[in-house]
């Protein structure tokens, strides 16, 4: 297929939109932002399929099929349906993969909608295609054309998804452990903190590994370890599916244990703490983990990400190292209807002060979206 300009919605976890609007930015090519808004990036950029399947932080992709409308009735919604070009998305989506039916499902997420809700949003989308004859509409499972309708309030809209599995997905991923994160979340925290190539990343709560299997695909040095066999067992199968090499990295720990944070004291401590309900830590991080994470926000200190529900406990051990600590900073995301808090540590450097364009950057992709902003034309 010729060189095309398509316009597309990223879909991305509520929180990280700025960082998955700066992944596309960096890397698709002819880019131009549309708008960015609560768990939406749209864009237009070439028709890049290899380029899209390479996103790391962004949970899926679709091709846009409609400017989003101001919808407020199910005869309004009708109308919007009936009207898009499902032709033309089926053959730019065929040159990226085989459509090898003509069943076509349809996906609603919706927020504050007064069509109802999901379920009745996807009824009226599934009987205007069924009287469109655009295909065999399914339910309860996926077609092969995805159809992804995403309702803010009273704006609607369209899209058509890429790829026959969302981009969130990781062949990588053969087992998981309780309280296991989105791998998105964990490319999106890298993502965040910008290693320097050969920069090694160190995970004391690695779980099954999904931040160690980011890092490793960015073919960054990995270090980490979990208190649980099991998860051992999960880190290490999933790090061997992307490189047998990496197998024997996770090793079983105890985080509360001194020694394990000095060994590993140049690292990027980028991590994930055990969630309240759902794993329990023996002890809390006013403990051994809080001494050992306030020596970590030295002077000097290499940087720290931390994904946590607790995230007072963070700050008070940063309020605690004043002296030290440079800046920090905190972005809510929204996760399976938990709400944890992203929290970046920033240490002064042994000169100075001064808040750097690196903290300026983390300040900005950690806003909060809140209402469309929209760039350029769109
Ligand atoms: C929220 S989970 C991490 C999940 C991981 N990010 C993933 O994607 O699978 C927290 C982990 O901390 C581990 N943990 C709890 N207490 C620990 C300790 N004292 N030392 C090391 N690991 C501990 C738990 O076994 C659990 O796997």
């Amino acid at each position: 297929m010729a060189y095309v300009v398509t316009r597309l919605a990223a879909y991305s976890v509520r929180g990280l939109e700025r960082i998955g609007e700066e992944e596309l930015r960096d890397t698709l090519p002819a880019y131009t932002l549309l708008s960015i808004s609560p768990k939406l990036v749209r864009f237009e950029s070439a028709w890049d399929p290899r380029a899209f399947s390479a996103l790391r932080t962004i949970d899926d992709l679709g091709i846009e099929l409609a400017d989003p409308t101001t919808i407020t009735t199910d005869d309004e919604l009708r109308t919007l349906i009936a009207e898009l070009p499902i032709d033309t998305a089926r053959q730019i989506i065929e040159s990226a993969r085989p459509l090898d039916s003509d069943e076509i499902s349809v996906t609603v997420t919706a927020r504050s909608s007064q069509l109802g809700n999901q379920a009745a949003i996807q009824a009226v989308v599934a009987d205007t295609l069924r009287q469109r004859k655009v295909g065999l509409v399914v339910d309860g499972r996926r077609g092969s054309l995805d159809l992804r309708v995403f309702v803010d309030a009273e704006t609607v809209s369209v899209s058509a998804r890429v790829f026959d599995k969302p981009l969130f997905h990781r062949s990588y991923r053969r087992a998981v452990v309780v309280g296991a994160i989105r791998p998105t979340v964990a490319a999106a925290m890298l993502r965040l903190m910008s290693p320097k190539p050969g920069q090694s990343i160190w995970d004391p709560f690695c779980g099954s590994g999904t931040i160690l299997c980011e890092a490793a695909l960015l073919h960054l040095p990995i270090a980490g370890g979990d208190y649980s066999p099991d998860a051992i067992a999960a880190a290490r199968t999933n790090l061997e599916a992307i490189d047998p090499r990496l197998s024997t990295v996770p090793n079983q720990i105890d985080a509360r244990n001194t020694p394990q944070w000095r060994a590993n004291v140049d690292s990027l401590l980028v991590t994930n703490l055990p969630w309240n309900q759902q794993v329990r830590i023996t002890r809390g991080l006013n403990g051994e983990i809080g001494d050992a994470l306030g020596r970590r926000m030295s002077v000097g200190g290499a940087g720290v990400c931390i994904l946590t529900t607790r995230p007072d406990r963070v700050m008070r051990i940063a309020q605690q190292r004043s002296t030290a600590v440079l800046d920090v900073h905190q972005g809510n995301l929204g996760v399976l209807g938990q709400v944890p808090t992203l929290t970046v540590v920033e240490t002064r450097d042994a000169e100075g002060s001064t808040p750097s364009s690196r903290s300026r950057r983390i300040a900005s992709l950690l806003q909060r979206v809140e209402t469309p902003e929209y760039a350029g034309r769109g």
